[in-house]
């Protein structure tokens, strides 16, 4: 872990791309990959650790519709889920010193795409991890009572098929990417901290 207090790394540092009048130093770090990648669990810890909020999407969306993720795709179906997740997003991307973990789905709709790319000071990093290795870990949240369970991840082979259409959405989308296969979450959080600040040390 980075000795260095991270409030002060994030704070001193230069935006993300090149500088000119319109660029600012990030203010929000938007955690995307795939279902089981870690965003719900790094993200907090990120939060915590650079003293910012924590937003996870699919808990506002829970939140502003007052029905689980199972229930909206059950009642509602996967589209009305795919326009709550806009909406809320929108909101989230209004909010600075902020960690956002998107669902796992969200760099599907066009909208959620545009958006990210064209809110100033926002660094989108993917978390990557092979796809073995996150059915797993959906898996073992699977037999926890206590975790959300994950419609899109019911059947194992279509799971498959739309981690290989998405892996170069977050690909492309990404400011920066993370391999989180051997990391435990601290260790992820410090990777991003400072793949973040290197790369606005780079703009
Ligand atoms: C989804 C991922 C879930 C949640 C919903 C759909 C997807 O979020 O948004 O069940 O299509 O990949 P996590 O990635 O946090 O599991």
């Amino acid at each position: 872990m980075n000795t260095q207090p991270a409030t002060q790394t994030i704070a001193t540092m230069p935006p993300l791309r090149r500088p000119s009048r319109t660029q600012r130093p990030p203010e929000r770090i938007v955690l995307t990959g795939f279902m089981g990648s870690g965003k719900s669990t790094v993200g907090p810890l990120l939060a915590a650790e650079l003293g910012w909020t924590f937003i996870d999407l699919d808990t506002e969306i829970e939140r502003r519709t007052g029905l689980t993720v199972p229930e909206i795709f059950a009642t509602r179906g996967e589209e009305a889920f795919r326009r709550e997740e806009t909406a809320a997003l929108v909101v989230a991307l209004g909010r600075a010193h902020t960690v956002i973990a998107l669902g796992g789905g969200a760099p599907e709709t066009l909208a959620n795409r545009l958006l990210l790319e064209q809110t100033p000071a926002t660094a989108v990093v993917y978390l990557a991890a092979p796809f073995a290795t996150l059915a797993e870990r959906c898996s073992q949240q699977a037999a926890d009572p206590t975790a959300t369970a994950r419609p899109n991840f019911a059947d194992i082979a279509a799971a498959q098929a739309r981690f290989d259409n998405r892996q170069p959405l977050y690909r492309r989308l990404a400011h920066l990417c993370v391999e989180t296969e051997t990391l435990t979450p601290a260790d992820s959080v410090a990777a991003v901290i400072s793949a973040v600040a290197a790369k606005a040390s780079r703009a």
